[in-house]
């Protein structure tokens, strides 16, 4: 028996994203238990009201929905079916909301494809997260969406259900692989400004104000002006994560995307270099030559 909407909602995990969606559960008055791996991250939800729970079955008790919010299926699978898990005393009677992007076809191996599970590809990032800004597109049986959407469009303002489980993933995929393609052509295009001899910051400066800029590109091309890539707003090892399933998605319905490819590899192996945990944009030192003396 599914429980109904509009109870207490649970957020696992609390990284960049799962903290700012459930700060803004919290302000919006919803009563929300939270769980995170590493505990001391729980500290400023709790003073905000929330319940800190010690394991993941322990944040889902009594909740009518389950925000999971981890970093890949890795920690999703550990989340769901590790030991004192979401899954560990059976299945979970609310609506369980996979918003940590994996491949399409892992959301329904990993947390069961009952038709009370909904994938949620989120665009956006912490602030949009934290001020309900997001744009959220939802994979899953239509029931199980229209019991959670007045939750979604609290998180999003824009909320949109593309059909059966995994299409979330489907769409998010496709939008990550433009991100991380532009952004490492914008990284090429300063690192090659630099390498010729141009001032790198006319040149990205005058890139974000250009035609060629997005409100993204002219996001991260303050990032490559001022070489801060710590406090990620993505982290790198997540966009190579993204870029790696989204080429592997495009393998698997006989596509080869040679721009994909090219950016996996890239951000695979700036990941490879110790890269991983800085904003996405640092994707910019993997493209950089290694001096040395090597003939
Ligand atoms: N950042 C964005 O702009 C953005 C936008 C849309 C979608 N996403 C997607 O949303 C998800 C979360 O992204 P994020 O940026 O919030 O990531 P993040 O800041 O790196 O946080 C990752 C979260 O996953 C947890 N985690 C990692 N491995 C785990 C494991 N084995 N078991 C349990 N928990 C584990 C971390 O716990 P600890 O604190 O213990 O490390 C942390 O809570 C990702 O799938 C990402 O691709 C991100």
């Amino acid at each position: 028996m599914t429980r109904p909407a509009g109870g207490p909602v649970a957020v696992l995990g609390l990284g960049t994203m799962g903290a700012g969606l459930a700060g803004r559960l919290l302000d919006q008055g919803v009563q929300v238990r939270v769980w995170n791996r590493t505990a001391d991250r729980t500290a400023p939800l709790a003073k905000a009201g929330a319940y800190t729970a010690a394991h993941p079955a322990d944040a889902v008790a009594g909740t009518s929905a389950a925000l999971c919010v981890v970093a890949d299926g890795e920690a999703l699978g550990a989340v769901l079916h590790g030991p004192d898990g979401v899954l560990s005393a059976g299945p979970y009677p609310g609506v369980l909301i996979c918003a940590s992007t994996v491949g399409p076809d892992e959301v329904a191996q990993i947390a069961g494809n009952g038709p009370t599970v909904l994938d949620v590809g989120m665009l956006g990032n912490r602030d949009h997260a934290r001020d309900g800004e997001l744009r959220l597109f939802v994979g899953g049986e239509e029931q199980a969406f229209r019991s959670v959407r007045p939750l979604l469009e609290t998180l999003g303002k824009d909320v949109v259900h593309l059909g059966a489980l995994g299409s979330g993933m489907r769409m998010k995929l496709l939008l990550n692989l433009l991100m991380g393609i532009e952004v490492q052509a914008l990284a090429e295009a300063a690192e090659l400004a630099t390498a010729c001899g141009l001032d790198r910051q006319l040149v990205l400066k005058t890139i974000a104000g250009s035609g060629f800029a997005s409100p993204v590109m002219a996001f991260k091309s303050r990032r490559l002006a001022s070489g801060r890539f710590e406090e990620p707003d993505f982290r790198l090892r997540l966009m190579a994560k993204d870029l790696m399933l989204a080429s592997k998605q495009a393998a698997a319905v006989g596509l080869s995307l040679p721009l994909a490819t090219a950016a996996a590899e890239t951000h695979v192996r700036a990941t490879e270099q110790g890269l991983g945990d800085q904003d996405c944009a640092a994707v910019t030192r993997a493209l950089i030559p290694k001096s040395g003396t090597d003939t």
